[in-house]
């Protein structure tokens, strides 16, 4: 062993599993009680070893989540002078700045109680944004999961797919995206509204998908409001085939059928967030980060 524990919180215990494999470290489990009040009741197997790896998502139901992981990491740090927190789907990563006046930035907040907890480090895959690193006071490492989720395209063998980003803000995604695949890519404008949360795509029309297949990059899919809207315009300017491809896939409220029915063929998602499209395992990029 290399002096190095992996515990892996209820959310993450499989990529956690993984995750110990790959770094040769010891594995400790942890169980959940929820409580009738909704409080969560955490114990862990074992007492860790060594240098410690707290590895939990913050997905639905994310306070939860979010408290379960602060725990982890305060029980570590009892035997650790150094904790590393992998939260591989970084739960209000979108709430990284105040768009309306008087709205609260709560990934500030949750930057302190990840630090006070104990955690000396944080790592995370495709965090919404990079402007929430800032917020952290402790180091905080972003690892892509665009070269795993590109790979995996390969197996799907479509035609000269291109790439899209539902929106202006993940362009970069989508050219990290295709120079790996080896394609072009393209933007679309959306507009949502800050209100009622509602999008639009505001891209008028579009030769250059015409016959081709798509892949559509996106760093998270919530309702699935923005690939539904996508997938209706493209499917408008007379693409081939549609794929979406997504690092944290939370699907929301019937999302993926949602999707499906706008004329999806295939939806691909990493094990950040475990369920019926998380195909692709980040295990070995996060080993790397570590
Ligand atoms: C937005 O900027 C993000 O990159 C995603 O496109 C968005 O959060 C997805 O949310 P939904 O699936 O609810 O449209």
């Amino acid at each position: 062993m290399s002096g190095i524990t992996v515990i892996g919180g209820k959310s993450s215990d499989i990529l956690a599993k993984k995750l110990a494999k790959k770094l040769n470290a010891s594995f400790v489990s942890s169980e959940v009680k929820i409580f009738p009040d909704g409080e969560s009741k955490i114990t862990i197997s074992a007492k860790p070893k060594g240098k410690v790896i707290v590895v939990n998502s913050t997905y639905p139901p994310v306070d939860s989540n979010l408290i379960q992981t602060l725990s982890l990491i305060s029980k570590a740090r009892q035997s650790a002078r150094d904790v590393i927190c992998v939260i591989p789907y970084m739960g209000y990563a979108r709430q990284d700045r105040e768009f309306l006046p008087g709205e609260i930035v709560t990934l500030s907040v949750i930057a302190k109680l990840l630090s006070s907890a104990g955690a000396s480090k944080i790592i995370v895959v495709d965090m919404h944004s990079m402007l929430g690193a800032e917020l952290f006071k402790i180091p905080i490492k972003n690892v892509s999961a665009v070269p795993e989720l590109a790979n995996y395209l390969k197996k799907l063998k479509l035609k000269n797919p291109i790439v899209i980003s539902p929106d202006l803000g993940g362009k970069e995604r989508a050219a990290e995206f295709a120079k790996f695949y080896g394609t072009d890519y393209i933007a679309l404008k959306k507009q949502r509204d800050r209100k009622t949360g509602k999008v639009r795509i505001m891209t008028n029309n579009l030769d250059d998908v015409k016959g081709r297949d798509l892949v559509i990059v996106d760093d998270m899919i919530s309702t699935g409001g923005s690939i539904v809207k996508a997938t209706q315009f493209l499917k408008k300017q007379k693409c081939g085939k549609i794929v979406v491809a997504c690092t944290h896939a939370l699907l929301i409220n019937n999302a993926e059928k949602k999707i499906k029915n706008a004329g999806v063929s295939a939806i691909f998602s990493a094990n950040t967030i475990p369920g019926s499209t998380s195909l692709v395992d980040v295990s070995g990029i996060i080993a790397k980060a570590i």
